[in-house]
């Protein structure tokens, strides 16, 4: 009782608040949609019950007007908050004052980069508190269409920035890690908010030679289907439990996602049980208008919505719901129950974050704007960033000596504020770049911008090289940002744009030390850097976010130790030469150098997990129990498991040691699997485990536990089908294997998931 009237009086201490429909004294209010004791089902089937038909189709698009005789207020459905709470129809920032700023993290590129998951889950909490916050005042929706989960497969992609990078199984723990710290838990009494994953399903390609995402019709094998491009959608439908999902623009094999019932229904709720009636699809935005157009798959307007609605995409984002599916009803296109199955599934979520609840029972709606950008948040921005941060080269010149009092900052980055939050951002509190971050620091800094990312002009270089002149030591920050990777725009080449490889060169003479930050999210390629020993150190530093200039000198002065390691590869610039982006492929072939580390053929510049730190560390693999394991007594052990591929297999304490003597730090213990087993061409190795352990004291030694599970040694076979095979497997510790382990598999395979087939 105390606690409930501690709670209403902040709730009125709050004010503003959103227009929940009126349970209390409004129309709906005996009606079973406000009744608390039925389910999420039959409340919201009462609700549509009371829809006239047109009021039906008024509301299948993202901006729904709701139905004002009944009282239900107008709703937009389209949030976004890839970051933090971002710019989208839903999102109402104030000029000034409250509300007028939200926590902005880095991309998740960089917070990939850090492979911690509990940092992940924290992060989506604080996207999540501060959602409800603005929801509470009026300014949101209680829906986000994020995260972007497809595989950042080829590098050239414009929004592989959104995304936590190539590997399936890293892209599966991040996001199980992102839902649950969204939505709040698994199956909570209320969600914090709804999470959206996206783009289902094989969307990599923005515009490249004339192929654009609106049209595009990626072929991709069965095979690929179920072991790369869908992974992480698995996780988000079936292990997750995520709220929505978005279908993509492309098409899968001849059918645009949104018409696609193969994706929507066989694989996403069929099989992966994704089958509450309270989780929708929508369409990404225009996505069924492009059915019609580009994709040309359905003749006329009434047939594109009927399939997109009968495939199982439930809300538009867009108008053509809206628009055409009275005509297509009266052509018999579809049925009513199928119209009142989508809007049930949405409102039905809408029930299940409270939508229809006394305030007084929820703990949600009594977040405020005191919860909004708290030091707590604001500090976590920053260790996001730092923890993604990741070193490529160092001479030991890193961390800067104390000696150097002087510095100067050159270069398009080195005065980045709205550039460090890539795309997707909000209003952030504030944004510090790494020029304000160095002069926080007491340093006495020169800045030039010299040529911009992509100038081919060299008009810029003489102020520079004044600059350079001038200072001790010189912080080049440059490489890529949005104007050369985004949105509907992909890259043509690896290499570093504009004039800016010529300019280090000459920085690099000066005989200065000379650090280059490598920014953006997408990677380019370095080797026309490294080799040159006036080049010093090397970092990639992503879209680091709010404090993002902050974590990059704090590095670079050694106030804090980089332990970052790349979530994806960085090619040579042939690369690009040798596969067009529209080979969905991943195995090597006559015509391809193979995709991601776990197929590439060639060498990379820097490969996948790389990342190098201001300490050595050591570290030891424990042996697996057996040397030779019988699978059928393995999957007998899991007789009963819902999920076979999630049952365990065993656990691998990773000993790792700090042999250094100075420096405290982290260190992300990467486990990968390798091995003849399974189906030919065999991959490289996959990641199977990881765990980032903290704050590791010079002579010290921590231990991380990889759990693996009986999927982490399956491999997919041409159907698609997860199967454990006799063979060798053989573990190895680091990018560099620098521990192994070896076992054998005996006796029959087993399959332990059967895919659904076309
Ligand atoms: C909430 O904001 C909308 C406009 O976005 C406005 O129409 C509505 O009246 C507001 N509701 C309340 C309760 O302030
Ligand atoms: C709901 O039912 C109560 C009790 O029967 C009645 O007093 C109230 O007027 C009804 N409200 C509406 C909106 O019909
Ligand atoms: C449905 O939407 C159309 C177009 O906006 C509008 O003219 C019509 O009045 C709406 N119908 C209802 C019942 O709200
Ligand atoms: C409508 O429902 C009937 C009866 O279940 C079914 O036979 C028919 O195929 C459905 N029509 C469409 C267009 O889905
Ligand atoms: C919101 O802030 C209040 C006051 O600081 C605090 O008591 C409450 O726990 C916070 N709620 C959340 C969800 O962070
Ligand atoms: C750095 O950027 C900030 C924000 O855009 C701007 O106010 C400031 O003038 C810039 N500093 C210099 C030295 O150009
Ligand atoms: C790491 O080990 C190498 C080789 O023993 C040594 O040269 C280097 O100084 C060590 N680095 C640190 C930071 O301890
Ligand atoms: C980890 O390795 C260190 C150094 O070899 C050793 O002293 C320590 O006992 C080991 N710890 C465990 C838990 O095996
Ligand atoms: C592995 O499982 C153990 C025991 O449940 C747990 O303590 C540990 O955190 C897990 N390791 C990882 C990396 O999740």
């Amino acid at each position: 009782m105390a606690v409930l009237l501690a709670l209403s009086t902040l709730a009125l201490a709050g004010q503003a608040f959103a227009s929940f429909p009126d349970c209390a004294t409004g129309p709906l209010a005996n009606n079973t949609v406000c009744d608390t004791s039925a389910t999420p089902i039959e409340r919201a089937t009462a609700l549509i019950s009371l829809f006239t038909f047109e009021e039906k189709v008024n509301n299948t698009g993202n901006t729904s007007p709701g139905v004002p005789r009944l009282g239900l207020p107008a709703y937009q459905w389209w949030q976004e908050g890839l970051h933090g709470v971002a710019e989208s129809p839903g999102v109402i920032f104030a000029e000034s004052g409250e509300y007028s700023y939200a926590t902005s993290f880095p991309q998740p590129i960089l917070m990939g980069a850090a492979f911690d998951d509990p940092l992940i889950n924290r992060v989506a909490t604080i996207v999540s508190t501060e959602a409800r916050a603005f929801s509470n005042a009026n300014r949101s929706g209680l829906d986000f269409w994020t995260p972007n989960i497809n595989p950042f497969k080829d590098p050239r992609w414009g929004r592989g920035q959104e995304t936590p990078g190539e590997d399936p199984f890293h892209l599966q723990s991040y996001v199980y890690n992102l839902i649950t710290g969204l939505q709040g838990g698994l199956d909570p009494e209320y969600k914090r908010i709804v999470a959206t994953c996206k783009h289902f399903a094989g969307y990599d390609l923005e515009n490249w030679e004339g192929n654009v995402r609106y049209g595009f019709d990626a072929l991709i094998s069965i095979q690929d289907l179920s072991e790369f491009y869908t992974r992480s959608f698995q996780t988000c439908a079936r292990d997750a439990n995520v709220g929505a999902f978005m279908c993509s623009y492309n098409a899968v094999n001849g059918v645009p996602s949104c018409a696609n019932s193969y994706l929507l229904q066989d694989i996403l709720r069929d099989h992966w049980g994704w089958t509450n009636e309270d989780q929708w699809v929508t369409s990404d935005c225009d996505a069924i208008q492009n059915i019609y157009e580009p994709h040309y798959y359905a003749p006329t307007r009434e047939l594109t919505v009927a399939d997109a609605i009968n495939a199982g995409t439930d809300l538009d984002c867009g108008t053509y719901y809206p628009a055409h599916l009275s005509a297509a009803y009266d052509e018999g296109l579809y049925n009513i129950s199928t119209l009142d199955r989508a809007l049930i599934r949405q409102y039905a979520s809408l029930v299940k974050l409270g939508y229809f609840d006394p305030a007084e029972n929820q703990p949600y709606r009594y977040i405020g704007w005191e919860n909004v950008s708290t030091p707590e948040a604001q500090e976590l921005a920053y260790t996001a960033a730092v923890e993604g941060i990741t070193l490529l080269k160092n001479d030991g010149t890193l961390p800067l000596s104390p000696e150097i009092k002087t510095l100067a900052l050159i270069g398009p980055w080195a005065n980045a504020t709205t550039q460090m939050q890539g795309n997707y951002y909000g209003q952030p509190p504030y944004l510090i770049s790494p020029l304000m971050a160095a002069e926080a620091l007491g340093y006495t800094v020169y800045y030039s911008p010299g040529p911009g990312v992509d100038d081919p002009t060299t008009s810029s270089f003489p102020a520079a090289f004044a600059a350079a002149e001038a200072a001790d030591a010189i912080i080049y920050a440059g490489g890529i940002d949005t104007t050369v990777e985004a949105e509907g725009m992909d890259r043509y080449t690896l290499d570093w744009p504009g004039v800016q490889p010529d300019f280090i060169d000459q920085l690099s003479q000066f005989g200065k030390p000379l650090i280059v930050l490598q920014m953006g999210g997408g990677q380019i390629d370095d080797s026309c850097l490294t080799p040159n020993p006036g080049v010093n150190a090397l970092i990639w530093g992503g879209y680091p976010g709010q404090s993002g200039g902050t974590a990059l000198l704090d590095i670079i002065v050694g106030k804090a130790a980089p332990a970052g390691r790349l979530p994806i590869t960085q090619y040579p610039i042939d690369y690009v030469y040798q596969i067009p982006m529209t080979d969905m492929a991943l195995r090597p072939s006559a015509t391809s150098p193979g995709r991601t580390y776990m197929w590439y053929t060639g060498t990379p510049v820097f490969p996948f997990g790389y990342g190098l730190h201001y300490t050595n560390f050591t570290s030891t693999l424990a042996q697996p129990s057996a040397a030779t394991y019988d699978i059928a007594t393995l999957v007998g052990g899991c007789a009963g498991v819902a999920h076979p591929d999630l049952c365990a297999f065993e656990s691998f304490a990773v000993n790792v040691t700090n042999t250094g003597s100075t420096t405290t730090s982290d260190y992300v213990a990467l486990l990968f699997l390798a091995g003849e087993h399974g189906p030919a061409p065999y991959p490289n190795k996959v990641l199977v485990a990881y765990d980032r352990l903290h704050a590791i004291a010079p002579g010290s030694s921590q231990t991380a536990t990889l759990n693996l599970t009986l999927g982490s040694l399956a491999r997919v076979d041409d159907y698609g089908n997860t199967v454990l095979y006799p063979g060798e497997y053989e573990l190895q510790l680091d990018y560099d294997a620098q521990a192994t382990a070896s076992f054998t598999l005996t006796g029959e395979q087993a399959v332990l998931d059967y895919w659904p087939q076309p």
